[in-house]
């Protein structure tokens, strides 16, 4: 196999509900993830034995490290040890499309997409359920950007449980000028909230059932936001504008500070966007669909 290209979806979460610490400090999370269709591009290339070689381009690319410490890197390695795989050496390209530090859970698609296309690449045949484990290793949000669609989230967020959907979501995702480090959200948050039950509404489960997207955007939740927004309290404003062009709900989107805005229609999420692209607070306005599937070869 020359090269393998792989296609991998960002995320927001529908609800993310935050609990006690576990001993390692991580939180107890009880959320909704949804695959949207804001895609990185990932290309694996065969290498030299012991060389892994990575490269960035697009959005936020000089503020990446390539390095061992990516986890794009480190995905490849943690593959190839796991399943002895003699004289591994690959050379990935990465096009970034999803927001660097912008809560879309762009370095855990990176990762994704690494183990999707190093187990091509080095024709392990492993199943998407196979690799489920080593994801949970590289990070929390890792195991949902390999299965995609619409999932719940327990344990640290790696424990998932597919949810029936109907319907397309219209997502206007509003880009802020600087990111957000997860680890400093999350420090915000135990600095000045109780930690909270992480049980999702099953109002939001029967809305997403039933293809409701009005009432889906009426659950939206996060109990990492009132962190978010006192890190960078023009997201305040920036939902105003969202809602007041015709949102139907609003949600930052992880850790922040992407704020997601749900539409039912292609046209209202044009019409948001166009609101939300002349403010000055906002950087970019990207338009997405939700669900899509995880990381997949192209
Ligand atoms: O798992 P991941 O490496 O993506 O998490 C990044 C950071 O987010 C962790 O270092 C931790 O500070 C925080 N986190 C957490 N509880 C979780 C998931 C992430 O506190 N369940």
């Amino acid at each position: 196999m020359a090269e393998v290209v792989v296609k991998v979806p960002s995320k927001v979460n529908l609800a993310l509900l935050v609990g006690e610490t576990d001993p390692e400090g991580y939180h107890r999370l009880g959320t909704v993830f949804q695959a949207v269709s804001l895609h990185d591009e990932v290309r694996a290339r065969s290498a030299e034995p012991g060389c892994f070689r990575l490269t960035f381009r697009g959005e936020g690319a000089s503020f990446l490290p390539v390095d061992g410490t990516n986890l794009v890197t480190r995905a490849a390695r943690l593959l190839a040890e796991t399943h002895r795989v003699r004289d591994a050496g690959v050379d990935f390209l990465v096009h970034k499309h999803i927001p660097v530090a912008g809560g879309m859970a762009g370095g855990s698609a990176d990762a994704a997409a690494a183990l999707v296309a190093c187990n091509e690449l080095w024709g392990l045949g492993l199943r998407t359920d196979d690799l489920h484990p080593l994801a949970a290793q590289l990070g929390s949000d890792v195991p949902f950007l390999l299965h995609g669609g619409t999932a719940i989230g327990a344990g640290r967020g790696e424990q998932l449980r597919p949810l029936r959907t109907t319907g397309t979501h219209h997502w206007v995702l509003a880009l802020s000028h600087s990111g957000l480090s997860t680890p400093a959200v999350f420090k915000e948050f135990d600095r000045t909230t109780s930690p909270r039950p992480t049980q999702v509404a099953p109002e939001l489960l029967t809305a997403l059932e039933q293809g409701d997207v009005a009432g889906v955007a009426q659950l939206l939740t996060n109990d990492l936001a009132a962190a978010a927004l006192s890190l960078q309290p023009d997201l305040a404003e920036v939902i105003r504008i969202g809602m007041g062009a015709g949102a139907l709900g609003s949600v930052v989107s992880g850790s922040g500070p992407t704020i997601a805005f749900l539409c039912d229609s292609e046209a209202l999420s044009l019409q948001v966007g166009e609101a939300l692209r002349v403010s000055s607070r906002v950087r970019a306005v990207r338009r997405a669909v939700g669900p899509v599937p995880g990381a997949r070869i192209e």
